[in-house]
C-alpha cells in the first residue's frame, strides 16, 4: 500500500515539476521588469520566492521517490538531483531572507536571478535527458544530420566475415551500451546481470532473459519491442535498440541463441541477411576460394618464363596475381612443367590439352596450390594412374578429362577431390552407370559425360 502511494507520487513528478518553473520565472521577470515596486509588489514577490520553495520541494521529494526505481543512469541522475536540491534550498533562503525584511544591494539582487536560473536551466537540462534521452534537442533541431546505425564493427573484421559471431559481434555490443549501466553484476536491477552470457540466458527474479529458439518468450527481446511508452519498455533512460538491432537479436534467438554462432549463418534467411549488410556495412555472400586469396601480384622478373610462343596467358584479375595459362605446342616436354613450376602458386587456370601429356607428367602438377581450373582433354595417353597425383589439388574445383583413357575405377580418385564442383568426362571409358553411382555419392557435382 505505502509503496504504491509512493510509486504514484514519484509518477507526478513530470508533473509537479513545472509548478516551481513557472513560478520562479514569473517572480524574477516582475523583479526584473516592474520600475518602482511598491509595498504590495514586493510581497508578491516574496511569495514568489515562497510559492517557488514549496512546489520545488514537493517537486524534489516526488522527484527522490522516482530515482529510486532505477529507470534512470546514476550519472544523470545525480546532477539532477543535487542541482534541483540547491534550487530549492536557494529559494527557501531568498524566501527567509525577504520574510525578515532583509535589504539586497541590486547587484547582489541581480546575481541572485541569474544563479536562480542557471540553477533551473541545468536541473530541467538534466531530466529533460533523462525522459527525453541524451541529445534530445540537438537531435530535433531542422538541419542537424541525426545518426541512425550505431553498432561500429572494425574495417578488420568486416573483411573477415567468417569469424564474425553473432553474439560477441552484434548482440553484445549493443546490450553494453543501452542495458549495463543498470544490468551488470555490481548492479542487476530485476536481479538481471547482462555481462556474462550465461547470466543473460538465465535471466532475472522474472524468468528466462534468453529462451534459446523463441524470442517471444525471452524476456530480453519481449521488452525491448515493447512500444515505447509501456512501462516495461527497456531501456527505460536512454536511447532505444534500433530497428536493426531488434531484428538482429530476434534472428539470433531465433535460430539457437548460441554464443558461438557465427554470422555468416545468416545465408539462409537473405532478408535478414541483406539488413544486415546494409545496415553493418558487411559483405556476407559466400566467397570463392580466389576471392579470399590474397597473392601478391606476379613480378615482371617472373613472368619471363612464359615469354615463349609455346605459352598463351593473361591476368585473371586486376591485382595481376592469378594467371590462366594454356600451352600451344604439338607435345610437352618435362622441361616445360619444371618451367610452369617457377609460379606454380599464380596458376590459377591451367590448360595442356591435346599435348600428348603422359601420367608421369601429370604428376608435376600436384604441387600447384592454387589451381582452380584444369584443362588437360584430348591427351589419349592419360589413364587412372595420372589422374591419382590430382588428388592433392585442395583448390581444384573444374576438371576437363575428355578425350582421355581413364574409366570407372577413376572414380575412387575424383571422389576424394575436397572442392571439386565440374568434370568433363565424355569421350573415356567410363560407364552410364559409373557415373550415376558417382552421381548418387556426390550430389553437388556437376558431371558432363554426354552418354
Ligand atoms: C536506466 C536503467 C536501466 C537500463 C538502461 C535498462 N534497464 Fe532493464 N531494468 C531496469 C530496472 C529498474 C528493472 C526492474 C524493474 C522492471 O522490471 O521494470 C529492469 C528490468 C529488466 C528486465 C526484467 C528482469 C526480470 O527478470 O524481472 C529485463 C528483461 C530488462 N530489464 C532488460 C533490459 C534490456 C534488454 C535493456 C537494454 C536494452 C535494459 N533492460 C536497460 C533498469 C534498466
Amino acid at each position: 500500500m505505502l509503496s504504491e502511494l509512493i510509486d504514484f507520487l514519484a509518477s507526478l513528478h513530470p508533473l509537479v515539476v513545472h509548478l516551481p518553473i513557472g513560478i520562479i520565472l514569473l517572480t524574477i521577470a516582475i523583479d526584473v521588469f516592474m520600475k518602482n515596486k511598491n509595498n504590495s509588489v514586493q510581497r508578491v514577490i516574496t511569495m514568489g520566492w515562497f510559492f517557488s520553495f514549496f512546489t520545488g520541494l514537493l517537486a524534489a521529494l516526488f522527484g527522490w521517490f522516482l530515482g529510486d526505481n532505477g529507470y534512470y543512469f546514476e550519472s544523470q541522475i545525480n546532477i539532477h538531483r543535487w542541482s534541483g536540491v540547491a534550487f530549492v534550498s536557494l529559494c527557501f533562503f531568498i524566501w527567509l531572507m525577504r520574510y525578515i525584511n532583509f535589504r539586497f544591494s541590486r547587484a547582489f539582487n541581480r546575481s541572485i536571478n541569474i544563479t536562480t536560473v542557471i540553477l533551473l536551466t541545468v536541473t530541467g537540462h538534466f531530466g529533460g535527458e533523462m525522459t527525453h534521452g541524451q541529445n534530445y534537442l540537438v537531435e530535433n533541431l531542422p538541419f542537424v544530420k541525426k545518426e541512425i546505425s550505431s553498432l561500429k564493427i572494425t574495417e578488420a573484421k568486416k573483411t573477415e566475415t567468417d569469424s564474425l559471431f553473432v553474439y560477441e559481434d552484434l548482440v553484445y555490443p549493443v546490450l553494453e551500451e543501452k542495458c549495463m549501466a543498470c544490468h551488470n553484476q555490481n548492479k542487476a536491477y530485476g536481479g538481471l546481470n547482462m555481462s556474462a552470457f550465461e547470466s543473460l540466458v538465465k535471466g532475472g527474479n522474472s524468468g528466462a532473459g534468453i529462451q534459446k529458439g523463441n524470442p517471444y518468450k525471452s524476456l530480453i527481446y519481449k521488452r525491448v519491442s515493447f512500444p515505447h511508452d509501456h512501462p516495461k519498455f527497456m531501456p527505460p533512460a536512454g536511447v532505444p535498440l534500433s530497428y536493426d538491432q531488434i531484428a538482429t537479436l530476434e534472428w539470433w534467438i531465433d535460430n539457437g541463441a548460441e554464443k558461438q554462432m557465427p554470422v555468416t549463418l545468416v545465408r539462409k534467411d537473405p532478408k535478414v541477411q541483406r539488413m544486415m549488410e546494409l545496415q553493418y556495412g558487411l559483405d556476407l555472400r559466400e566467397k570463392t576460394y580466389l576471392e579470399t586469396l590474397q597473392l601478391a601480384s606476379i613480378a615482371s622478373s617472373d613472368l619471363k618464363v612464359l615469354e615463349d610462343e609455346k605459352y598463351m596467358w593473361r591476368f585473371l584479375n586486376p591485382e595481376e596475381s592469378f594467371l590462366d595459362v594454356k600451352f600451344t605446342a604439338k607435345k610437352i616436354e618435362t622441361a616445360d612443367l619444371l618451367t610452369l613450376q617457377k609460379i606454380k602458386k599464380n596458376i590459377t587456370w591451367l590448360n595442356l590439352s591435346d599435348c600428348k601429356l603422359s601420367d608421369e607428367q601429370l604428376g608435376y602438377l600436384s604441387e600447384f596450390p592454387n589451381l582452380t581450373r584444369l584443362k588437360i582433354q584430348k591427351n589419349p595417353m592419360l589413364t587412372n594412374k595420372g589422374i591419382e597425383a590430382l588428388q592433392e589439388l585442395e583448390n581444384l574445383s573444374q576438371l576437363n578429362l575428355y578425350g582421355t583413357r581413364i574409366n570407372d575405377a577413376a572414380f575412387t580418385t575424383l571422389g576424394q577431390m575436397k572442392s571439386l564442383e565440374k568434370l568433363f568426362l565424355w569421350n573415356t571409358r567410363v560407364t552410364a552407370k559409373g557415373i550415376a553411382a558417382f552421381k548418387a555419392q556426390h550430389p553437388d557435382i556437376e558431371v558432363i559425360a554426354g552418354l
